[in-house]
């Protein structure tokens, strides 16, 4: 796992999404896995100005993202599918046609997760899947006690998540209490992991998905188990690791290590 420090929010979102126009500009049609959240709005900003600026093309792209509430329709104001087009989708030229958001109002929730599964089967896999991380440890909607081996489903929010997603409704008891969402198997089969993560809130479970056991209980410490993570934080996220004078000694030396280990 690398573990990139930065020393802010902005700089995080600078670096990440430095790394995804590197993986777009490596593979014109790359299959791109998309995260909603506080935490990527910045690096989705530099995305659209990297776009504007320097032209990066997202023609050929085909995105899908994580999850869904269940029970919202895309064009509602609070589901994830409007939160992407709001951010991202209409300020890129993306062909909304490979545009995939899982469907929080599908008639067949079961049915429509195997179909989305196929979807991914057929675009070639993820080559690049960008996630958050949530203060239960949890990726994509994955809450604690989720399997390693669980695939795109329907899932019971904790009430942590309720909790921390309240800032967006009126009152928690708007909160959808499902989602759907990618499974931990559906990530781990990705090429390659972004992973990002700011501010004090989030730095017990960084430090704890990182550098703690292998456990469901923060589901994403399944990354682990990956062999290609890259992890970007702010230094307040950052705050509470233990091997952060390793991992800056890394970056560092970046071109040493690459030239020694081949990556
Ligand atoms: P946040 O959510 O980016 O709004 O903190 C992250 C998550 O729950 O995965």
């Amino acid at each position: 796992m690398e573990v990139i420090i930065t020393s802010s929010y902005e700089e995080m979102s600078r670096v990440s999404a430095k790394i995804i126009a590197s993986e777009i500009r490596k593979k014109h049609d790359l299959t791109l896995g998309l995260a909603t959240g506080d935490t990527p709005i910045g690096t989705y900003e530099e995305l659209v100005k990297i776009h504007q600026e320097e032209g990066l093309d997202f023609s050929k792209i085909k995105s899908f993202n994580l999850d869904e509430y269940v029970g919202l329709a895309p064009l509602h104001k609070n589901s994830y599918n409007y939160f992407m087009r709001e951010n991202l989708f209409n300020k890129i030229n993306i062909n909304i046609a490979n545009v995939y958001v899982p469907q929080g109002n599908t008639e067949d929730p079961e049915e429509y997760c195997k179909w989305y599964e196929k979807q991914i089967e057929n675009c070639g896999g993820i080559d690049l899947q960008v996630l958050g991380i949530g203060r239960d440890g949890h990726i994509a909607f994955n809450e604690p006690g989720s399997s390693f081996a669980s695939r795109t489903r329907v899932k019971a929010l904790h009430k942590q998540t309720l909790e921390d997603n309240s800032r967006f409704f009126s009152s928690i008891d708007d909160v959808p209490r499902f989602a759907i969402t990618m499974g931990i198997g559906t990530i781990l089969e990705a090429r390659r992991i972004l992973l990002i993560a700011n501010g004090e809130r989030k730095a017990d479970v960084v430090a704890a998905f990182i550098e703690g056991p292998v456990t469901s209980q923060i589901t994403a410490s399944a990354l682990q188990l990956h062999t290609d993570v890259t992890v970007v934080l702010d230094n307040e996220a950052a705050s509470k690791l233990a091997r952060t004078e390793y991992y800056n000694w890394v970056r560092d030396h970046k071109h040493l290590v690459q030239k020694m280990v081949g990556r």
